[in-house]
């Protein structure tokens, strides 16, 4: 199964990602955890990568496009993959499904999540993160149990530097212009079932209709 999660910023891409791949067994593949990890160990992927981060920009394809078939010819597709914040181009989409296709394989499902703009910036703006583990918090909506501090492993909790409102507003144009034409991508003929949730609902009622949507119950187009 190789499924793709596709949304704007703040919609609970990552935060749905990480529960499928927990309750499935799917390697969860996140390219956004990737290059802040390349920036934290400061390696070449990652000094590249910064200044477009910064500006809420998407990092060139290429750059992307190598740092993903590198990742997907370490894992076992066989066992399931989910692509989170990938691909978020139509070029990227292309490499993809080249890639695919030399492992005799192809997207299964594009899991489209949905949030009026108002509800992403909030969340946005509340959310903290765990520099160390990767879980994701929120101020607004689900604190950690001591202020500033991972659960999991009681690390110090950030803000990331692309969060604050006006990189914000950039990335949900960048948003609309480069990634949203990837769903007519994949509803026009790329073979994958597109399958649009509503992600302004509660955790578990999003992670019950993307359950329902892998296993093809869900509405596809
Ligand atoms: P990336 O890290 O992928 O960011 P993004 O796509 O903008 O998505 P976010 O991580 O902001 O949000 P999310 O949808 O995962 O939401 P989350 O679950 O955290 O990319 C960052 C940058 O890297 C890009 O701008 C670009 O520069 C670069 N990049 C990455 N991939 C690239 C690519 N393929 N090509 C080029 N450049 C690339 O949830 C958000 C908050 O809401 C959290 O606090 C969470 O707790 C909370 N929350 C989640 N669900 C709910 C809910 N149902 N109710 C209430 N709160 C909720």
């Amino acid at each position: 199964m190789i499924v793709i999660m596709l949304g704007p910023p703040g919609v609970g891409k990552g935060t749905q990602a990480k529960l499928l791949s927990e309750a499935r067994g799917y390697r969860h593949v996140a390219t956004g955890d990737l290059l802040r990890a390349a920036r934290r160990e400061g390696t070449e992927l990652g000094r590249k990568a910064q200044a477009f981060m910064d500006r809420g920009e998407l990092v060139p394809d290429e750059i992307i496009i190598g740092m993903v078939e590198e990742v997907l010819g370490a894992v076992d597709p066989e066992g399931g993959v989910i692509l989170d914040g990938f691909p978020r181009t139509v070029p990227q989409a292309e490499a993809l499904a080249d890639s695919l296709d030399r492992l005799g394989l192809s997207v299964d499902r594009v899991l489209l999540l949905t949030a009026p703009d108002e509800v992403l910036v909030k969340r946005v703006a509340g959310r903290r993160s765990c520099p160390v583990c990767g879980k994701v918090y929120n101020v607004h909506f689900n604190a950690p149990a001591e202020d500033g501090r991972c659960d999991a492993c009681g690390s110090e909790l950030v803000h990331r530097a692309d969060d604050d409102p006006e990189t914000v507003r950039n990335r949900l144009g960048v948003y609309r212009r480069q990634t949203e034409p990837l769903v007519d991508f994949y509803r026009n003929g790329a073979g994958a079932a597109v399958v649009e949730v509503d992600g302004n609902r509660s955790v578990d009622t999003v992670q019950s209709a993307l359950f329902e949507a892998v296993d093809g119950r869900g509405a596809g187009t």
